[in-house]
């Protein structure tokens, strides 16, 4: 696939069928990660890869119990009404991009993060970043229980997966007069 037809293609995936990815595939979204730019070639990110669909619940939970303290948005209380899974939507993998706290990490992750989603996208499977998750990041428990050293912060929560539908691809003239001005 073209970059180009990439980047307009994209969107956030909150819909998963129930299939798994295929190693080969999660390998490739990986090295799509780790060829991403990054300030002075540091590149400080480890990836997390949970498949583990109880564990990827478990997770769901924990979040939304740290949701409830703060309590639900209206968006994200309406798509709890019809939704199992509002955290994670039901993906079949959730990669958890944590580095060594520093100047330059969350954008270093990110970078990571969007190239993973693109690469993502070209293998035919949909994204979604879940800012959400990383309400989990000050417990060290749970984080500790999924390999994270306590000295990582988690940065870059990102789900993948085979979507039950594609949404309607973005109005590149309405974005470009809202956003360019
Ligand atoms: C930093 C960041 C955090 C996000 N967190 C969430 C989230 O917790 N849950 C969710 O459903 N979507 C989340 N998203 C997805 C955005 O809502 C989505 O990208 C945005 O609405 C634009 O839609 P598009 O990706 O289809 O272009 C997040 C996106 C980014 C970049």
């Amino acid at each position: 696939m073209e970059t180009g037809k990439a980047i307009l293609g994209r969107r956030a995936v909150r819909d998963y069928e129930d299939k798994p990815v295929p190693e080969e595939i999660i390998q490739k979204i990986l090295k799509a990660g780790a060829m991403a730019p990054s300030a002075m070639g540091v590149h400080p990110y480890r990836f997390i890869v949970i498949t583990d669909k109880v564990k990827i619940k478990e997770l769901s939970g924990k979040v939304k119990d740290k949701i409830g303290i703060l309590g639900f948005g209206a968006r994200l209380a309406e798509r709890a009404k019809i939704m199992e899974d509002v955290i994670f939507y039901g993906a079949p993998l959730l990669i958890l991009i944590v580095a060594e706290k520093s100047d330059w990490a969350p954008t270093d992750c990110a970078l990571a993060a969007q190239n993973m989603m693109l690469q993502a996208y070209d293998l035919g499977l949909g994204s979604c970043f879940i800012g959400f998750a990383t309400m989990i990041k000050d417990d060290k428990e749970t984080l500790r229980s999924l390999g994270m050293k306590d000295s990582q912060q988690l940065y870059c929560p990102l789900i993948f997966g085979y979507p039950k539908k594609w949404p309607a691809p973005k109005s590149q003239e309405a974005i470009v007069q809202k956003r360019l001005g």
